[in-house]
C-alpha cells in the first residue's frame, strides 16, 4: 500500500506511511493543508495501492445529507411510494456498504447537518435511513476529509467531536526540489521555464502584497500554457513575453491580495515573475 503510493506522489511519505498506518488502525483521518498540497493526489494513491474502492465527495454548501448519503427516486416514488428498493445510495452509503474510503473534500463548507451525519457514522459505524433502513459500515470503511486552513468559511465549525473522532494530519507546501519534480512529473517543459514557475509560485506566498499565495497547481499551468503559447506563436523558445503571459494566466487569479495592498493582481504576478527571473538559473 504504502510503496506503490510512494511511486505516485513526490515526497510526503511521513504523510503517507501516518495515513497508512491510522488507516490500518481502523481510525478516520482529517488532512489539513492548503489547496494544491496534494492531498486528493495521496489519498488516490493510498486507495489504489490498498485496492480500496475511492468515493471522493466535493464539500461544499450544497451537499446536502441526502447527496452524502442517497435519496429515494422521485419519479418511482410517485408511481410506487418509498420502496428500498427505489432508494439511490449515495457515496457514504456505497463506502460503507462496499468498505470503500470515503474521502470528502473541503470539509470546512459542508453544511451542519450533513457533518453531523458523518459524526454519527463515525461513532456508531452504522446509519439508519429513513424508510430505507439500517445501512451498516463494512469492517474496511473509513472516513477521511480534507480541510483547507486558508478557507475561514466554516472551519469553527468543524465540531470539536469530529477531531475527538480522527487522527488529523497536517500538510505544507513542499520543498523546492519537491515542487520542482511535481512539475517535471506532469510534464514537459523547458528546464529553464519549470524552475522559474516554480520560483514564481514559490514567492508568490512569502510577498509582502499577497495574503494567500498560489500552489503548484500554478506552476504546473504557467509551464503548460507556456509551451502552447510557444508553438502558437512560432517560436523555438518561449519568450520573456510568452512566459509572462502564461505566468499571468496561471497566476492572477490564484492569488489572493493582501487587504489595502492597491496593486492589481497583474501588476503583482509581473513582478513576482520578474523577480523569479533574476535567481541564479534563470530561465
Ligand atoms: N506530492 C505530489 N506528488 C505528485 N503530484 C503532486 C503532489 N502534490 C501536488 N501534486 C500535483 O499538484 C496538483 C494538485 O494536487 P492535489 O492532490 O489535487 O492537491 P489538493 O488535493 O491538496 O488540493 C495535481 O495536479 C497533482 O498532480
Ligand atoms: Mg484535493
Amino acid at each position: 500500500m504504502v510503496a506503490a503510493a510512494r511511486d505516485d506522489v513526490v515526497g510526503r511519505v511521513r504523510d503517507i506511511e501516518v495515513i497508512a498506518a491510522a488507516l490500518g488502525a481502523g481510525r478516520s483521518v482529517l488532512i489539513e493543508g492548503p489547496p494544491g498540497t496534494g492531498k486528493t493526489t495521496l489519498l488516490r494513491a493510498l486507495a489504489a495501492g490498498a485496492a480500496v474502492p475511492l468515493l471522493l465527495v466535493e464539500g461544499n454548501a450544497e451537499l446536502s445529507p441526502a447527496r452524502l448519503v442517497g435519496h429515494h427516486d422521485p419519479s418511482r416514488v410517485l408511481s410506487e411510494d418509498y420502496r428500498p428498493d427505489n432508494f439511490v445510495p449515495g457515496p457514504l452509503t456505497r463506502a460503507m456498504t462496499a468498505g470503500g474510503l470515503l474521502y470528502v473534500e473541503e470539509l470546512n463548507r459542508v453544511p451542519e447537518e450533513t457533518l453531523n451525519v458523518l459524526l454519527g457514522v463515525l461513532s456508531e459505524r452504522r446509519m439508519h435511513v429513513p424508510r430505507y433502513g439500517v445501512v451498516d459500515a463494512a469492517p474496511s470503511f473509513r472516513l477521511v476529509a480534507a480541510m483547507n486552513p486558508f478557507d475561514a468559511v466554516g472551519t469553527g465549525r468543524i465540531t470539536p467531536a469530529l477531531y475527538d473522532r480522527s487522527c488529523r494530519v497536517g500538510v505544507d507546501y513542499q520543498s523546492l526540489e519537491e515542487e520542482t519534480a511535481i512539475v517535471i512529473g506532469r510534464g514537459a517543459g523547458p528546464d529553464g521555464l519549470v524552475a522559474r514557475s516554480v520560483r514564481a509560485v514559490r514567492g508568490s506566498r512569502g510577498h509582502v502584497d499577497v495574503r494567500i499565495g498560489s500552489s503548484v497547481r500554478g506552476a504546473l499551468d504557467t509551464v503548460a500554457v507556456a509551451a502552447e503559447l510557444t508553438v502558437l506563436r512560432g517560436e523555438q523558445h518561449p519568450s520573456e513575453q510568452t512566459g509572462l503571459d502564461a505566468a499571468l494566466s496561471a497566476l492572477t487569479g490564484r492569488i489572493t491580495l493582501a487587504e489595502g495592498c492597491g496593486r492589481t493582481p497583474e501588476d503583482v504576478v509581473t513582478e513576482i515573475w520578474q523577480v523569479a527571473g533574476q535567481d541564479p538559473g534563470k530561465a
